[in-house]
């Protein structure tokens, strides 16, 4: 009785536990489709040895909330530290004859470590719920047997020094010093030199002035390279003969190692660049979550609010959806804040009767929304705050007009910056269309997906890419125009789908326009209710 009491509690505990947390993330079968795609685009006799992403200290023992690197989470769909994720090109054999052409090396199973941080896939787990068939645990990464120096080409991300020895004897730390030892990194490597380089190896010799000249710009932007010899050698040559010497010690240069951090780079740009139905699905949830959150805000706002209380409805609404994080530090800013265009303080303690900027995005199962609308804290938009809302507006639309397939990457801008500038001539905000910039000084679009700032490669649209059109006009304080202007600013974010059919806006559920605005913040909000006491 005693046993069939105790599996009885088992079975209740697993099925619970598979019934109580989510269930919709990326398949197995995407990851690994993903992998697939990486092995065909890599060169030949090649090696890509991807890292997870390090943990970062907060405070003396907290550190920050981990999150993975997203290009090996697409990879693999492992969320946890101190792993290493190798593909090859070709098939390899084993000492067995097996054959195999990809293995991950993830955190060993570990109950103590699992009592106060939280579960392990372990090898197990990546093998039966990642569908991996061959994974190690992480104090096997040095012991490997790769023969690396077999290779044509090592694809790896060059490191970014971020990460801590601890006193886990297989952390990411002691991998990366293993792999590198394995791999005779040098001391001095330095992907950009070795981007240019390699650029460098590929110019025919009657472009080579010119790319000498580019080169110049290049090095006086990065310190590493600016007593590199044999730049420097290229870049002040005096003629095409010398250069050509130069170009054949670099050539020499480059073959004495076979490390690449650029072909992973651009395979990943490519790849992450067009969004799968899978992953659409994801993307399209976060963008409602985050639109929700918009309106839910629209309702609730009162000149009263601060921006950390309008802050936290926003990131109420999305955990109650299930979004784990924020996709990058939200960002509220009312008035003059948002002039300053990632403002993160978020502590004005009162809005007034000023405009509210509002830039947030949910985080679902690592993808991430990123939708901006600005608000009058009052619910009605001033004479001034109203005339530039509708040159922003106008200038969104144009650029979400002109998000297109195969339309170059700036089309968007092009076209938003053309009427930005326009309307503030016409405000007498300021003189000509070239000084537009002072106020709307960023870019239009990026990529959107499991970064805000997506992976792509800035080459025309293609169809399934998902793009933000933001344009904004931001009027600081003690600005060269009338001081109606001042404090005014604003930007309008939406998350565009690129389809052979014309752009989607993902995110056309928060209202958008200054009417639509109005409408909805005189609706009432729950949060009308939700009075908290006092705790003076
Ligand atoms: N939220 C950051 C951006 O709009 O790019
Ligand atoms: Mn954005
Ligand atoms: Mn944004």
């Amino acid at each position: 009785m005693k046993h069939i009491v105790l599996v009885f509690f088992m079975l209740n505990l697993l099925i619970g536990h598979a019934q109580d947390t989510p269930t919709d993330f990326l398949t197995a079968d995407f990851h690994k489709e993903r992998r697939a795609l990486v092995r065909k685009m890599m060169p030949a006799n090649s090696v890509a040895v991807l890292f997870a992403n390090a943990v970062r200290n907060r405070a003396n023992d907290v550190d920050y909330i981990y999150h993975q690197d997203p290009d090996f989470y697409y990879l693999t769909g492992y969320n946890e530290p101190n792993a290493v994720l190798l593909i090859f090109s070709e098939n390899q054999k084993n000492t067995d004859g097996e054959s195999y052409n990809e293995m991950i090396y993830v955190q060993e199973r570990d109950p103590a470590a699992e009592q106060w941080n939280g579960k392990r896939l372990g090898v197990e787990g990546v093998k039966s719920k990642l569908g991996f068939e061959l994974a190690y645990n992480g104090s096997e990464f040095s012991s490997n047997s790769i023969a690396f120096e077999s290779f044509d080409k090592i694809l790896f991300f060059d490191f970014k020094n971020d990460y801590r020895d601890t006193s886990d004897k297989a952390d990411l730390y002691d991998m990366i010093m293993s792999f590198k030892d394995k791999v005779n990194y040098p001391v001095d490597y330095s992907a950009t030199k070795q981007q240019i380089y390699t650029m460098i190896k590929s110019t025919e010799i009657e472009n080579s002035a010119n790319v000498a000249q580019r080169l110049g710009r290049y090095l006086t932007r990065d310190e590493s390279l600016k007593n590199d010899e044999l730049l420097n050698g290229y870049i002040n040559a005096t003629d095409d003969n010398l250069r050509n010497e130069i170009k054949g010690k670099i050539s020499l240069e480059l073959e004495k190692n076979n490390l690449n951090s650029a072909i992973i780079s651009e395979i990943m740009n490519t790849l992450r660049e067009t969004k799968t139905k899978e992953e659409m699905v994801l993307l399209k949830k976060a963008i409602e979550i985050s639109c929700v959150g918009q309106i839910e805000v629209m309702k609730a706002m009162h000149p009263n609010m601060s921006e950390t209380e309008i802050q936290g409805v926003h990131e109420y609404v999305y955990k109650k959806y299930g979004a784990e994080y924020e996709g990058y530090p939200s960002i509220v800013g009312g008035g003059n804040n948002g002039c300053i265009l990632h403002y993160i303080e978020n502590n004005k303690t009162k809005v007034g009767d000023d405009l509210v900027l509002m830039d947030l995005g949910a985080e679902y199962h690592g993808y991430t929304a990123d939708v901006t609308r600005t608000i009058p804290a009052n619910g009605k938009f001033s004479a001034e705050q109203k005339q530039i809302y509708d040159i922003v507006y106008k200038a969104q639309e144009a650029g979400i007009k002109a998000s297109v397939v195969g339309a170059p990457f700036q089309a968007p801008g092009q076209a938003a910056s053309e009427i930005v500038a326009q309307g503030l001539v016409d405000l007498g905000i300021i003189k000509t269309v070239e000084e537009a910039r002072t106020y709307f000084p960023h870019g239009t679009s990026h990529y959107l997906g499991l970064d805000v700032h997506d992976k792509g490669t800035y080459g025309p649209f293609k169809a399934n890419t998902v793009i933000t059109v933001e344009p904004g006009i931001y009027i600081p304080e003690g600005s060269d125009c009338d001081k109606k202007w001042w404090g005014i600013a604003v930007r309008i974010e939406d998350d565009i789908l690129i389809t052979e059919n014309g752009p989607i806006n993902l995110s056309e559920m928060a209202p958008r326009t200054t009417e639509a605005i109005e409408a909805m913040m005189k609706k009432a909000s729950p949060l009308d209710k939700f009075v908290l006491p006092s705790l003076d």
